[in-house]
């Protein structure tokens, strides 16, 4: 067991706070995604880098950091080299490697001499985006890596010695039956990953997938993607990994502390463009524009879109929608302490709603969703975010 450095025994005494990265690159964009990404320049990739330096040195750094996590967008398509400055500078102002580093890799991206600059960098898990194992659906979803290169990057990965490995899959994909989604989930548990993030396809605006849908090339059917959800739930408890939340599961000792921390509404600091950030009494989010981003941070501005003010209405919002979405609840005892302004008449009736529907049951001050309640966890996320917007303060 590797002890804890000093920094990360400060970061471990205090309340959490999280780093994201946004790297905002991909090799091609893929026809679900929403992300803010495009394929870079040399030029784009050190300008970037700089305004990585120039944002963090904007921040008002709180407290010891207790989690990073870079997404994208596609980090492993830096180069090793820009890797490690990427690392120089957050581990600059984390007082070294934290004890959760999450890192998001795209199959086809992954080699030996990237790895090793991660892990010799102090990154500790790797979340590696495989979406399918099938070349036909990952046809469908605009998607550009095969088995081969999946197992091969997943092996790469395993023999760098990464203490924790998520692989992302994809389901209820156009044209999809219930027994390709089970082979791919069969796939996957087949290479004993750590952790394994289980999304239903969403069709995002402006993605290719949202045209299809609009044009009846595609569709949707929530009872076959209701079906997938428990079949999936069933199929990874069996293998041993434990739901945590709507879409993640986990062995023990695995589940992702950074979106843990996230889903409590603890305090996470955004850098990158499109990054939001979560922290000093407002959230808010960086514009999804690399060149914009920029030119913000050359004026000394950072966070310019969507700035709320973390009201306790807010806070106790959140804690709601994304703390039902884990397996563990609510707990509305701490909450009440953390948040005694929120409108608790308001919470009060709105659980009672869904208890009553039998979407949700309470344990003492605990309440978390029925199985049935998980499956509409987005549907109740909105229910929830309708009864609080007129509380919300804008900035
Ligand atoms: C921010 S993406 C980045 C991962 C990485 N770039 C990759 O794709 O290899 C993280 C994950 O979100 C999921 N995702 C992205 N768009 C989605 C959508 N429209 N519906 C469902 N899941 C989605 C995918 O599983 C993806 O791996
Ligand atoms: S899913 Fe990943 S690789 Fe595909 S466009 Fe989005 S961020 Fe890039």
């Amino acid at each position: 067991m590797s002890s804890l450095t000093s920094e990360q025994a400060k970061a471990e005494s205090q309340p959490a706070l999280g780093v994201y990265v946004h790297v905002p690159f991909c090799a091609s964009t893929c026809d679900f995604c929403a992300f803010y990404q495009k394929q870079p320049t040399a030029d784009e990739v050190r300008r970037f880098l700089a305004g990585i330096e120039r944002e963090a040195a904007l921040v008002a750094w709180p407290r010891a950091v207790s989690t990073v996590f870079w997404g994208g967008g596609t980090p492993g398509l830096l180069a090793a080299r820009d890797l490690a400055r990427l690392a120089e500078i957050v581990r600059a102002r984390c007082g070294g490697a934290p004890a959760e580093w999450t890192v998001e890799l795209a199959p086809g991206s992954v080699t030996n001499e990237r790895l090793t600059v991660l892990r010799e960098a102090g990154v500790t898990r790797v979340s590696m985006g495989v979406q399918s194992f099938q070349p036909a659906l990952l046809d469908a979803l605009g998607r550009h890596h095969t088995r081969e290169q999946i197992h091969r990057a997943y092996e790469r990965v395993r023999a760098a010695g990464f203490p924790s490995v998520n692989l992302d899959l994809m389901f209820a994909l156009p044209g999809q039956t219930a027994e390709e989604w089970a082979d791919d989930v069969r796939a996957a548990v087949a290479l004993a990953p750590d952790h394994l993030s289980t999304y239903c396809l969403t069709f995002e605006e402006d993605t290719k997938l949202w045209v299809k849908l609009s044009q009846g090339r595609v569709k949707l059917d929530t009872e076959h993607e209701a079906r997938l959800y428990e079949a999936t739930w069933a199929q990874l408890a069996a293998a041993g990994y434990a739901q945590y939340e709507v879409s993640n599961f986990a062995r023990p000792g695995h589940a992702c502390r950074h979106n843990l921390n996230t889903w409590r509404m603890h305090e996470w600091i955004g850098l990158g463009p499109s990054a939001a950030s979560q922290q000093a009494g407002w959230r808010g989010g960086n514009i999804a524009d690399l060149e914009r981003w920029l030119a913000d941070l050359d004026r000394g501005v950072r966070l310019t879109e969507d700035r709320v003010a973390l009201t306790p209405a807010l806070l106790a919002e959140d804690a709601l929608i994304f703390g039902l979405r884990t397996n563990a609840g609510v707990d509305l005892a701490s909450w009440r302490a953390r948040a005694p302004a929120a409108p608790w008449a308001v919470i009060e009736d709105t659980l009672a709603t869904l208890a009553a529907g039998e979407l949700l049951v309470r344990e003492g001050a605990v309440v978390r969703l029925t199985n049935r309640g998980r499956l509409i966890a987005d549907t109740i996320g909105a229910e929830i975010m309708a009864a609080f917007e007129p509380l919300v303060e804008t900035v």
